[in-house]
């Protein structure tokens, strides 16, 4: 996809961090927008700052992890501009603690927004881009926790290699199927986002309950390791920028911290010659 100029782009969790930085990029580019996320207003404030760049859009506050939602989002989205050319499945959600002792009402939690929101978004969307015939693209975000084992994070780390994969296993069937629809997985590292307040957009249907985990102390630490990697991150800068000439060059993995560049290979590697994790690979 080359072209972005009067085109529809769809773009989840634009309320803040990567999402709203997505939304200026296409703002800029001159696309028509349809933000959403969970948070309510925060949409709307993005949409605020793309309409004084000349955009035209529309913003929705809805739980994408959700699947009607997603189904009315994107009727919302085709019966507003007639056409979706760009999906940006962006909005995600953080939560550390050890296997044995993080909730699995957490785990539920984050299988329905890091990964289903993504399969969701692709089931309703990717009819809708082959019926249109025109050259569209898909971005899902996954993350760098998607390439490696990162200790602490069980839930984050399977949502995200499972959104490598199917994000593979899409582009692979849409090539086989002759599709004109690009694929990108963005895999990044730790970057400066709101996503250490992941806690704040939990649905209700998940809320905090009275297991003693959310009283613990290894709650507490888990809670602080994740806003010291997220407020030491790198600067979210030109993020917005950089996707969008991925998917100008039809870029599938869309790596940015080549500082993780040795786990990644290291990990393969282990798997190959049969080695066993280890956590002196995180040095
Ligand atoms: N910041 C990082 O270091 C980092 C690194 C790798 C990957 N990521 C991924 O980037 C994506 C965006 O996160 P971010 O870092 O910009 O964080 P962020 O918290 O700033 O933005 C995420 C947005 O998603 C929204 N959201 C959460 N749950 C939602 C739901 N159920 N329905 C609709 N919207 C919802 C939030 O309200 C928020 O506006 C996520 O998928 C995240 O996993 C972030």
């Amino acid at each position: 996809m080359k072209d972005f100029k009067g085109r529809t782009a769809v773009i989840t969790g634009a309320g803040n961090g990567f999402g709203a930085e997505f939304a200026k990029e296409a703002a800029r580019r001159e696309m028509k927008l349809v933000l959403v996320d969970i948070e309510p207003g925060s949409a709307e404030k993005t949409l605020t700052s793309c309409k004084k760049m000349g955009a035209e859009g529309i913003a929705l506050t809805y739980d994408v992890s959700l699947e009607e939602n997603v189904q009315e989002m994107v009727k919302i989205a085709i019966d507003t501009f007639g056409t979706i050319d760009l999906l940006i499945n962006n909005a995600g959600i953080c939560m550390s603690g050890r296997i044995w002792e993080l909730p699995t009402q957490d785990w539920r939690w984050t299988v329905d927004i890091n990964l289903m929101s993504q399969i969701y978004g692709m089931h309703e969307v990717i009819p809708i881009m082959l019926k249109q015939g025109t050259p569209c693209h898909i971005v899902n975000v996954a993350s760098v926790a998607g390439t490696i084992a990162y200790p602490n994070t069980g839930p984050y780390n399977a949502t995200k290699h499972a959104a490598v994969l199917t994000s593979e296993t899409a582009q692979i069937d849409l090539q086989l199927a002759q599709a004109n629809i690009g694929i990108s997985v963005y895999c990044p590292g730790f970057v400066q986002t709101t996503l250490h307040h992941s806690q704040e957009r939990r649905p209700e249907r998940f809320k905090i309950n009275d297991d003693p985990y959310y009283s613990s102390e290894s709650y507490k630490v888990a809670i602080e390791s994740i806003n010291q990697f997220i407020e030491t991150g790198t600067p979210i800068d030109s993020v917005g920028m950089l996707i969008f000439q991925a998917i100008e060059e039809e870029q599938f993995y869309i790596l940015t911290h080549p500082i993780y560049n040795a786990l990644i290979g290291g990990r393969i590697q282990d798997m190959l010659s049969g080695k066993n994790p280890d956590i002196t690979r995180f040095g």
